[in-house]
């Protein structure tokens, strides 16, 4: 009875309260368990990556975005009244995640992965709120965008959506498990997987039919997450994917440029249940488009890659290319290597690579960096680790160095 009155009394004052701020939508004070769940579901969502400029200001935005039609601006996250969100209610949040416009109006570029977000189910965009309403409010003011003639202007994001742009969750399917349905909704919707790995039109949408295919993003090829035989994942097992989720690295391959930040900041850091069900999701992608038939490189090329293989990378590499996984990645069966795109093979030989560390894999290592080797060298060299020890791969030529090589 006293419980039941109680409950009353509660009900009452929340109805008080909320009358209160009628012109606001009505929402419980969010509880601990809420703020901590939002922090997780921020962790997977990587928000913190784009909308952070300055480390010491998480949140606080102004981080340049690069698309192909030029820059844009993450704007402010934290509570700031003014210059971030602490203003917004619960249904400018929605709106702004679920349908990609802000609260007057505008329609935001997909820069903001909001057509992955759009599956977000309510509950869990509203703990991620909760958790960025935790955050000290900080003042600063995002940059207009600097896009290029006619994206510049914003209201072509209309047409842009009708075109390409699905709002609406994705309703799981009960013909599979909890952990496969856990693994879409993570890798379709939050963890926007296929913003990187899914090739893009003309316009800069994802192309539906060729979902997580690879593609090219800054200067880095994103290689297929589908059961491609050789460029794809099927040699790699679930646990395989884990690892390299959990750590960067495992018996088959290294996180490069690009993917190393999306381990660092959220895949190291989810549950090892969410890690492992995007895996499982993972290996239940069809193997995807047929890999190009790939005619053996000239004869000619293959001995001066060699060359060059053994004069600067058998010292870690070794002769056989097998490496010391989880030091020195192994070359045969690499999938990332044998793409049909080397972007990413030429930009760590031109560049080098520091292996990242997690709490998992705390020792690092480093690949130096080939600035010197003529973009006929590279070529040379790359063709050779793509046609070697069994991988099958399209020979390099000097004008993709050439073009890798120039600044972007
Ligand atoms: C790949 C980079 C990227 C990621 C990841 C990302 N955002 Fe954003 N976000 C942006 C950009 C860029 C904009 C601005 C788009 C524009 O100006 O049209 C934006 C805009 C927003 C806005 C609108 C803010 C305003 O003031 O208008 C919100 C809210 C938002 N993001 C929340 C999130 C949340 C929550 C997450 C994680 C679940 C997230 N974003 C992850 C890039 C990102
Ligand atoms: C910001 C862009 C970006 C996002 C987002 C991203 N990736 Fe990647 N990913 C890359 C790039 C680039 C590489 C290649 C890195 C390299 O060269 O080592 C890569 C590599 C990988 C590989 C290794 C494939 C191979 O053949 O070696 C896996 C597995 C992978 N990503 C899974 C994921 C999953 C799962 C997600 C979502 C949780 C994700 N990625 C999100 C850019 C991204
Ligand atoms: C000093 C040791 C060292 C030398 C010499 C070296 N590498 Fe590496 N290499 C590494 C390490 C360490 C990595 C992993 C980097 C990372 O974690 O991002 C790597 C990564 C790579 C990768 C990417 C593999 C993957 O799984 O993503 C390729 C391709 C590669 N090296 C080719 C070469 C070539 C070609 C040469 C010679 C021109 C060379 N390496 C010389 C240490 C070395």
């Amino acid at each position: 009875m006293r419980r039941r009155r109680r409950t009353t009394c509660a009900i009452l004052a929340s109805v008080l309260l909320c009358s209160a701020f009628a012109a606001r939508e009505c929402t419980a004070a969010p509880t601990d368990d809420m703020v901590a769940r939002g922090k997780a579901l921020a962790i997977a969502g990587d928000c913190a990556s784009c909308h952070t400029a300055d480390p010491a200001k998480p949140f606080a935005g102004g981080k340049e975005i690069d698309t192909p039609f030029g820059a844009v601006f993450s704007p402010n996250l934290t509570p700031d009244s003014d210059t971030g969100i602490g203003g917004w209610s619960d249904g400018d949040c929605l709106r702004a995640l679920r349908m990609g416009v802000s609260p007057s109006g505008a329609h935001y570029y997909p820069a903001f992965p909001y057509p992955y977000f759009t599956k977000l189910i309510r509950d869990d965009i509203l703990a991620i709120r909760a958790y960025l309403a935790t955050l000290a409010p900080v003042s600063n003011k995002a940059p207009p965008p600097e896009l290029r003639w006619p994206l510049n202007y914003r209201g072509l994001m209309r047409a842009w959506k009708a075109l390409f742009f699905t709002p609406g969750i994705i309703q799981p399917d009960q013909s599979k498990t909890a952990e496969w349905n856990r693994g879409r909704y993570l890798v379709e919707a939050l963890a926007h997987c296929g913003a990187c790995h899914t090739p893009k039109n003309a316009f800069g949408a994802g192309k539906r039919d060729q979902a997580f295919g690879g593609s090219m993003v800054q200067g880095m090829f994103a290689p297929r997450l589908d059961g491609a035989e050789r460029s794809g994942l099927k040699s790699w097992s679930a646990s395989d994917i884990a690892e390299y989720l959990q750590s960067g690295r495992n018996g088959h391959s290294h996180a490069g440029p690009l993917m190393s930040e999306v381990v660092v900041n959220s895949t190291s850091k989810m549950s090892d249940a969410d890690v492992r069900a995007i895996a499982v999701y993972l290996k239940s992608l069809p193997a995807g488009a047929s890999e190009p038939q790939v005619a053996p490189p000239a004869p000619a090329q293959m001995s001066d890659g060699e060359r060059i293989y053994r004069g600067a990378c058998v010292a870690c590499h070794e002769l056989d290319g097998s490496g010391s996984p989880r030091i020195y990645p192994p070359l045969p069966g690499n999938a990332n290597l044998q793409s049909a795109n080397p972007a990413s093979t030429l930009r760590i030989i031109l560049d080098g690579a520091q292996t990242v560390t997690t709490p998992r894999a705390p020792n690092a290592g480093s690949m130096p960096a080939y600035p010197k080797l003529t973009d006929q060298e590279v070529a040379d060299v790359a063709t050779y680790i793509r046609n070697s020890w069994g991988n099958a791969a399209p020979a390099v030529t000097a004008v993709e160095v050439a073009k890798a090589r120039a600044p972007k």
